[in-house]
């Protein structure tokens, strides 16, 4: 597609090539002072004691499910509504994720449903129910304080994912500082991306952060005595010499993106299209702008004609993936999350978006008919 307007632009902030050389020449490509400061910085930017820099977002959830002790047989809650990564990472340890419905306004897990299908589990399943796996997606925090209440009612572990949500608070306290664990994706166009893969563990537990930091190197903690089952997932060092360099804007970053999202809230006027809302208290990081609509393939056929860029995040929900066939979920199952898969549409969002752009890309949508 020819997109005038894309819909996320990765951005270089300038001066990347002189740390990433820097990094090639001192011969230290792993494991180096970059990895360790980026961790540093990071974990002080959310707001937790430690960090382990891993390859992707989905290594980092992969191995905050074993860390969590999530087992074969045992299952998790979560959103359907998401990136399948999520819901990959309860398959990876052999466990089975347990779908809830979301919120109309936050698109995240409703709580009230969450206790609804814990109670109504049948009898032998409660036990097997080790953990929730929340996300906050595209950038919406999800309602913290019922699922905490929730998770300790019913001893469940918290894994936050928040590889959309970098820097979303709740009454002003961020996102990854309220569960057990929490993981980030570092991948290019998210708000705080390098130029390939990369991911972040965060907790507030030093036991759990040792536990990670072996798991995504083969199981050692030093030398080469291997003493758990691990894996190679960690960040390199020419990601963490980007991520140094742009971490440093991901404030600004976000204000940006906040105020695009707030240019579209105020100047969108078409009836067709419904805008997001932003929930008493949670706040977003507006990692994607998305709207509703009843004529979305109308709406895409007419913003291909228009040269703007969108997309549709996520057209199946997870339940439906070929590779979830085995759940069995019927249709009507989760009746939110899929009549909103049919209805979403992201719009251009990334901070260079310029009033330009975004004065073009208004005037369209308020002629959609
Ligand atoms: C909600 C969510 N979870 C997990 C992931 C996986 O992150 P990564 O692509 O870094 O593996 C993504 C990535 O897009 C995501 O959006």
């Amino acid at each position: 597609m020819n997109k005038k307007y894309p819909i996320a632009r990765p951005y270089l902030v300038g001066n990347e090539e002189k740390y990433v050389f820097e990094v090639i020449r001192s011969g230290v490509l792993s494991m180096g002072s970059k990895v360790e400061k980026f961790e540093k910085k990071f974990a002080e930017f959310i707001g937790v004691k430690y960090a382990c820099a891993v390859s992707s977002g989905t290594a980092g959830l992969h191995l905050a499910m074993i860390a969590a002790g999530i087992k074969n047989g045992d299952e998790v809650i979560t959103s359907p509504f998401s990136f399948v990564a999520s819901a990959n990472s309860i398959l990876y340890v052999g466990a089975k994720p347990v779908f809830v419905d979301i919120d109309p306004v936050t698109y995240n897990m409703d709580p009230k449903k969450i206790e609804e299908k814990i109670t109504n589990l049948p009898a032998g399943r409660q036990e097997k129910l080790k953990a929730i796996l929340v996300v906050h997606i595209f950038g919406q925090s999800a309602d913290m304080d019922p699922i905490l209440k929730i998770a300790k009612k019913y001893k469940l572990k918290i894994i936050e994912d928040c590889c959309q949500a970098h820097g979303a608070e709740i009454n002003g306290r961020r996102v990854g500082t309220f569960g057990d664990m929490a993981c980030f994706s570092f991948y290019p166009t998210k708000n705080l991306g390098t130029y390939g893969d990369g991911g972040m563990i965060l907790t507030d537990n030093k036991k759990i952060a040792d536990v990670c930091r072996s798991l995504r190197m083969y199981g050692m903690k030093q030398g080469y005595t291997s003493e758990i089952e691990g894996y190679n997932s960690r960040l390199d060092e020419v990601h963490a010499a980007i991520l140094n360099v742009k971490i440093k804007y991901l404030k600004q970053w976000n204000q940006e993106r906040k105020a695009v999202a707030e240019y579209y809230i105020k100047n969108i006027k078409n009836s067709k299209i419904i805008l997001p809302k932003v929930f008493h208290g949670l706040s977003s990081s507006w990692h994607l702008f998305v709207v509703r609509t009843e004529y979305r393939s109308r709406l895409e056929k007419y913003l291909k004609a228009c040269k703007i860029g969108y997309g549709i995040h996520y057209p199946y929900p997870i339940h439906f993936q070929p590779a979830y066939k085995f759940l069995s979920y019927k249709p009507a199952s989760l009746p939110q999350t899929e009549k909103f898969a049919k209805q979403i549409l992201s719009l251009p969002i990334f901070p260079e978006l310029t009033r330009r752009e975004l004065i073009y890309i208004i005037d369209k949508i308020n002629l959609f008919k």
